[in-house]
């Protein structure tokens, strides 16, 4: 058994159109934004900022000061100058509500609303406002925003298991010259093999997807961000995938955790409450040492659990809470692809004292 890491392709299952995740991601749960497919998160990104270049000169730009190096790469690509605003435990944004004429890029970090509806259509009265939901896409809450000003976006590729896709959600018109080839391919490839590699452990594939996974993540973090059309597979593949049940394996597998974790050194970064649309279980460490000795446990266990983020050297080290969190932050794979067994396997490993 092995848990974690990048989605093999997955299996089909016979689904109702209205319950596919391909009919409620493009329709954004019927409500009134538009969707606009592509590539992958930063691609949406860029494309929205492109969109906006001409005002975003006269704009201030706040970016979170805990986020992933994916994100910043569009702003620097763009020669955009932006400063980072803090958080209070647990990553709630402090932003100055009385800010105007800036863009503000909030994250939704695992699922939570990280600000309500409510806050964020106030900062947007005088504000261009972009919500990232890539950890949020299944709170159907976020789509009732009806402010003009916010614009959502997503990394599709971290959620589903297809080789990429990313999505923006908009009001009005957005412009977007999308090129057509692609290099997902290799990142198709790598699904199959790890998918073969998992049906018939094939211990002797696993080197070789692998190494097409990390070149695939290296290819798209050092070459400048184009902006092509999300691949056709992805989208047979989200109109195969059942979002409801998806969505209740990944509830199911979260609730294990916050009911079974029993270890005085690991604690839920959030409550239980607080997360609407489950991605990952973020776990805190009392510190960095006992969270590499545990993660280096469920790796001899063949469980992959990643760090959402290694924080960007852009990052100031005045911002200690983020840069404290970072060091002791672990992420659970809680996805669809695992159920109670695989949920029962970690938290044993957990609840043991390593330390
Ligand atoms: C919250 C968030 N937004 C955007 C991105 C960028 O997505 P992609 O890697 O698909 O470009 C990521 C990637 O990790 C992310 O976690």
């Amino acid at each position: 058994m092995e848990i974690g890491s990048f989605f093999e392709f997955p299996d089909y299952e016979n689904v109702k159109e209205t319950n596919s995740a391909l009919y409620n991601i493009k329709t954004g749960y019927g409500s009134n934004f538009n969707s606009i497919f592509v590539g992958d998160g930063r691609q949406a990104i860029k494309a929205v900022l492109l969109n906006f270049i001409s005002e975003l000169k006269d704009k201030k730009i706040y970016l979170p000061s805990y986020l992933c190096g994916s994100i910043l790469q569009p702003f620097k690509e763009l020669s955009l100058k932006f400063d980072f605003y803090g958080h209070t435990h647990p990553l709630r944004p402090n932003i100055n509500f009385s800010l105007k004429n800036s863009l503000i890029y909030i994250i939704d970090y695992f699922g939570t609303e990280v600000l309500s509806n409510k806050e964020i259509e106030e900062l947007s009265e005088n504000n261009l406002i972009i919500l990232d939901i890539t950890h949020s896409i299944f709170n159907k809450k976020r789509f009732k925003i009806k402010s003009e000003n916010v614009i959502m976006v997503a990394s599709l590729r971290k959620i589903f298991p297809i080789p990429d896709g990313g999505v923006i959600y908009c009001k009005n018109f957005i412009n977007i010259n999308k090129c057509k080839y692609n290099k997902y391919i290799k990142m198709l490839e790598a699904m199959f093999l790890k998918k073969y590699y998992i049906t018939n452990n094939n211990e002797n594939l696993k080197e070789y997807f692998l190494e097409l996974y990390k070149n695939y993540e290296k290819l798209k973090d050092h070459s400048i961000i184009k902006i092509f059309d999300i691949p056709p597979i992805s989208l047979e593949i989200l109109q195969n995938l059942n979002i409801n049940k998806l969505l209740s394996k990944r509830k199911e597998n979260l609730n294990y955790f916050y009911n079974n974790l029993n270890n005085e050194v690991i604690k839920p970064l959030f409550e239980k409450t607080k997360v609407e649309s489950p991605f990952f279980m973020p776990i805190l460490f009392k510190n960095e040492k006992i969270r590499e000795t545990y993660r280096k446990k469920l790796i001899e266990f063949k469980i992959y659990p990643p760090i959402h983020w290694e924080l960007p050297n852009d990052v100031p080290r005045k911002f200690r809470y983020e840069h404290e969190l970072s060091k002791n932050i672990l992420s659970l794979p809680i996805d669809q692809r695992y159920g109670l067994k695989e949920m029962k396997c970690i938290v044993n490993l957990l609840n043991r004292k390593y330390w």
